[in-house]
This record gives C-alpha cells, sequence and structure tokens, in this order.
C-alpha cells in the first residue's frame, strides 16, 4: 500500500515559474510514490480574495490546466476542487469545536499577514480559522503525508496538535499525525530578486508569452557592482545566475567563468536566458493549448476526481460523526 498525500493550492492567480519550482515539480516526482490527492484550496483562496472574487473559476480551471500540463497525472493522482467535496467544511466544524483560539492566535503565519497584508481586510472569523480548514483537508483523506514550502511548516505543527487533540479525546489513532515533507527546492526568486510573487508582480507565468518572457528577462536585476561590460562580474551576486542554476545547470560553469572575466555582457546574457525560458515552457504550454481547446477533457478529469475524493471523505464523515456522536444514521 502506498503512503497518501494530500497538497493545495490556492488559486488566487495565474501559476508562475516559482509555483513550478517550489512545489509543482516536486508533486510531479511524488506521484511515483504515493497516492497523490492534489487539492484546488477554493475556499482558502475566498479566505483572502471574498471582497473580489470574479475571477475565482477561472483561476481554478487555469490552475488544474497548468497542473495538468506540468505532468500531474490524472490517472495516478486524485485531482479535485475543495468546494465540491463538503466533507472538507464538516470537519473543519468538527475540528474547530476542539482547536482554542490561542492555537490560533498565536500562530506566526496568522499575526504576520494581519500585520503584512494591508490591501484587503483579512480580521475575519473564517482567516482566524485557515489552519483549522488546512488540517481537515488533510485528516479528511487521513494523509500520512504532506509536501510542503517552509512557510507552511506552522500550519502542519497545528494539524498534528489537532490531530493529537482529536485522537485523545475520541479515539486513539483514527487520525494518523500527517508527516511534512518539506520542498528543498532551489529556490527561485522572483525577477528583482525578492520572492516571486504575484502581489510584487515579478513574475514569469507557465503561459508567458515568449515576446513577454523576452521582455520580462532584459529588465531583471543583475549584478548591481557590475556596470560596464569590462566590469568584471560576480555571478554569485547576481538573480541571473539563479535562474541559469534551475533551468540550465549545464551552462552554468561556462557562464560563471565568463562573467568572471568580461568575456560575456549582461545583454548578451539576458538573451540567452530568454530563450531558454522559452524553449523550457514551449512543451507545457504545448500541452497547455491542448487542453484549453478541450474544456470537456478538464470537466472530466474534475468529475472523477471528485468521485474518487468523496469516496474517502465520506467515510471518514461517518466515522467522525459517530465518533462525537451525531445523529447521521438512525
Ligand atoms: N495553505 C496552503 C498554501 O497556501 C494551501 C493548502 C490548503 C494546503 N490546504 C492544504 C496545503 C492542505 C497542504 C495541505 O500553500
Ligand atoms: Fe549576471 Fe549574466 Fe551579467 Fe554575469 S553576465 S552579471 S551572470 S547577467
Amino acid at each position: 500500500m502506498k503512503k497518501r498525500i494530500l497538497s493545495g493550492m490556492r488559486p488566487t492567480g495565474k501559476l508562475h515559474l516559482g509555483h513550478l519550482v517550489g512545489a509543482l515539480d516536486n508533486w510531479v516526482k511524488l506521484q511515483e510514490d504515493y497516492d497523490c490527492f492534489f487539492m484546488v484550496a477554493d475556499w482558502h483562496a475566498l479566505m483572502s480574495e471574498y471582497e473580489n472574487p470574479q475571477s475565482l473559476k477561472e483561476n481554478i480551471l487555469d490552475n488544474v490546466i497548468d497542473w495538468l500540463s506540468c505532468g500531474i497525472s490524472p490517472e495516478r493522482s486524485t485531482i479535485f476542487i475543495q468546494s465540491q467535496v463538503k466533507g472538507h467544511l464538516e470537519l473543519y466544524m468538527a475540528l474547530s469545536l476542539m482547536t482554542p483560539l490561542g492555537w490560533l492566535e498565536r500562530c506566526p503565519t496568522y499575526k504576520e499577514q494581519l500585520r503584512e497584508v494591508t490591501n484587503r481586510d483579512l480580521s475575519t472569523y473564517a482567516f482566524l480559522g485557515y489552519p483549522v480548514l488546512q488540517a481537515a483537508d488533510i485528516l479528511l483523506y487521513k494523509a500520512q503525508t504532506v509536501p510542503v514550502g517552509e512557510d507552511q511548516l506552522p500550519h502542519l505543527e497545528l494539524t498534528r496538535e489537532i490531530t493529537r487533540r482529536f485522537n485523545g479525546l475520541y479515539k486513539d489513532e483514527v487520525f494518523p499525525e500527517p508527516q511534512a515533507l518539506l520542498t528543498r527546492s532551489a529556490r527561485l526568486l522572483g525577477l528583482d530578486g525578492r520572492k516571486m510573487s504575484k502581489s510584487y508582480n515579478n513574475y514569469i507565468l507557465l503561459s508567458e508569452k515568449p515576446e513577454d518572457i523576452r521582455k520580462k528577462v532584459q529588465n531583471m536585476f543583475t549584478d548591481p557592482k557590475r556596470i560596464k561590460l569590462s566590469d568584471p562580474g560576480h555571478p554569485d551576486q547576481c538573480n541571473l545566475n539563479n535562474y541559469y542554476s534551475v533551468f540550465a545547470p549545464s551552462e552554468k560553469k561556462d557562464l560563471d567563468e565568463a562573467c568572471r572575466n568580461s568575456r560575456i555582457g549582461c545583454t548578451e546574457c539576458k538573451k540567452r536566458l530568454a530563450e531558454i525560458l522559452i524553449k523550457f515552457l514551449e512543451p507545457i504550454q504545448k500541452e497547455r493549448s491542448g487542453y484549453e481547446n478541450n474544456k470537456k477533457a478538464i470537466s472530466d478529469i474534475l468529475e472523477e476526481g471528485r468521485r474518487r475524493a468523496l469516496a474517502v471523505a465520506d467515510k471518514t464523515i461517518s466515522e467522525v460523526k459517530d465518533l462525537i456522536n451525531l445523529a447521521h444514521e438512525l
């Protein structure tokens, strides 16, 4: 029996290279060894986007198309939408009953977001419960393993605490304590050297057009000490170098030397990188246009995903209702 994985992404916008290198690539590999459930966390997206939900549905479909185009396989994995499986909300409630307020108020990601996000109002009841819904996502499928980036570790820790509490109150080992599988990907920074993020507008989309990739790469920040071509470059202080190491590792050594010895200028170096990225994204974009012309295939995949997710979720919910004596069957 393969171990089960559950992971999710919030459909808050189109996916970019940061999503691919940080998460998707890893998901694709995990499909070989795990029984994978990959979820579009649309309720979680609404927790921050509730004031402007206009593009939610479009983002959901667009993200699923990117997942498939990058190699998430609907035969091997269960791909589904969180809001289509109502068990998430039922378990969210059941877990909310026993989650102390202090655990949530103390959660570092919560405090950080309240402090740093200024363009939306996150001081809501639901947003405080974000990690409880995430715990429900994981426990609903009794996933043993959860691949996450470092930023999600506090949520995983909370999930484990909630799990112990539930098991302690009602039944030992009804839920396995999930383990985080930390994604140690070569971190890809944004075009300006900060974290790649929609809100910084420093990304390259998986669906970015070649001419836009060329423009964006030409505007990337480079080694600040290199002003003229004749100034020796410091590749280790240049963000482009980070991109070469992820997308063209075999070219990196020569490039480093050429940069240090002023044999290559930044404009040329950027031109080359743009072409590398365009070539890298070409097969993904080809897959994408196939799916864009075949929306029926996407809805079939999501329907099958919903069916498979429901089969597991309904069983867990019956078990939970029995444990807390809700009269679901009289
Ligand atoms: N909070 C996660 C993120 O922002 C998304 C998510 C929702 C998730 N539910 C999950 C991740 C369950 C792993 C497991 O990236
Ligand atoms: Fe960076 Fe390339 Fe310029 Fe060197 S040549 S500083 S690696 S952009």
